[in-house]
């Protein structure tokens, strides 16, 4: 059976496509042929890369980079560190955001210094703030945000107390909003076990608990928007000593929310506004014109790691039966992918 419908092409605010640096993971090419794959037409990369983007020559090189060859459309986010402050008035207009580490993960971006978080606060203003803050972190993170009257973005929320702290901040008017990823959405920490290092990523899986507090959220909108956090490694990088954190989410992010959809556990009204619509809204995202993907509603078939775009070659959700297939995207005009091929690349840097 089939059943094709249109929809807006989908916005991924949180990407790590690792280049300059890290291109052993993924670059910028292979990064974007996995978001077209995946149905997103715009995707917004991280600044934690081995040199972090937190100057105005790391964000150059990035941009000079991505503009060589893209599939898909590519924006990207300013890392906060103590010395990036001083760059933000001269980079603001490049950039859709500033990421602000507040824990541990990849890379060296974290500020844990009081003062240095008031000064992040202080001098980065219009523009959304997102943060990677897990648990009681995010508590300090929403009162320096209340402050200083920032725009605070909650990347990857995973906890129900998270859940709870950001509409208890909405309801106290700090103009909040925040994610969640796939990951949190369909694994839990029993998935952890079975997958080993590949189930292992910040904030790490969590109880089927919390993972209920997240679909809540997403029903009664507390939740604004689903981001892949597509943070590859590689298979040896992941099998060896020191694990790194973080799974890759592109290409299968949309067949997972068109199975909830499918199950009746979400509404299409509502997939649409998750990844496009307020994605769109909350990171003021130019319209791309002529821009859509297709899917076919019916369409089942299994998460197969050979299949996959993104340079590492693996997913958590290998193995895994999802209904709902993308069978076309069309970037301004032009077929990017046909549901088997990819053509183009037909992507801009789209720097605000
Ligand atoms: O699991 C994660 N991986 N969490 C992060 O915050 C960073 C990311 C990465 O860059 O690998
Ligand atoms: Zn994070
Ligand atoms: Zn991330």
């Amino acid at each position: 059976m089939s059943k094709t419908i249109k929809l807006p092409g989908l916005i991924d605010v949180h990407v790590h496509l690792r280049a300059p640096g890290a291109t052993q993971k993924e670059d910028f090419q292979t990064g974007t042929k996995a978001a077209i794959a995946g149905g997103y037409t715009l995707v917004l990369d991280m600044p934690n890369n081995p040199e972090p983007t937190v100057s105005p020559e790391a964000l150059q090189q990035k941009i000079d980079l991505a503009k060589a060859r893209v599939y898909s459309d590519v924006g990207f986010h300013f890392g906060a560190s103590k010395e990036s402050i001083q760059y933000f008035e001269s980079i603001k207009d490049k950039v859709f955001g500033l990421k602000l580490y507040m824990n541990h993960t990849t890379g060296e971006l974290l500020i844990e210094d009081e003062k240095v978080l008031e000064e992040v606060f202080l001098n980065w203003i219009k523009k959304p703030i997102l943060v990677h803050a897990e648990g009681e972190t995010l508590q300090k993170a929403v009162i320096l945000a209340k402050k200083f009257g920032n725009k605070l973005h909650v990347c990857h929320v995973s906890l129900k107390e998270e859940v709870e702290l950001i509409k208890k901040a909405r309801e106290d008017g700090l103009k909040v909003s925040c994610e969640v990823t796939c990951h949190h959405l369909f694994l839990t920490e029993d998935d952890a076990l079975r997958l080993g290092p590949f189930g292992q990523m910040r904030p790490p899986l969590r109880s089927k608990h919390d993972q209920q507090a997240l679909w809540q959220g997403i029903t009664d909108g507390t939740i604004d928007m689903v981001a892949s956090d597509h943070a590859p490694h590689t298979k040896e990088e992941k099998l060896g000593e020191k694990v790194p954190n973080g799974v890759p989410g592109l290409e299968t992010t949309l067949p997972l929310l068109l199975t909830a959809v499918n199950d009746g556990r979400l509404t299409m009204d509502r997939l649409i506004e998750l990844t496009s619509t307020n994605p769109r809204k909350v990171f003021k995202i130019p319209e791309q014109e002529n821009t859509y993907i297709e899917v076919d509603l019916e369409e089942s078939y299994e998460i197969k790691n050979e299949n996959l775009q993104t340079k590492c070659g693996w997913s958590p959700f290998a193995g895994m039966k999802v209904t709902g297939k993308v069978k076309k995207v069309v970037l301004r005009g032009n077929i990017a992918y046909d549901g088997q091929n990819l053509f183009g690349p037909y992507g801009q840097v789209n720097i605000t």
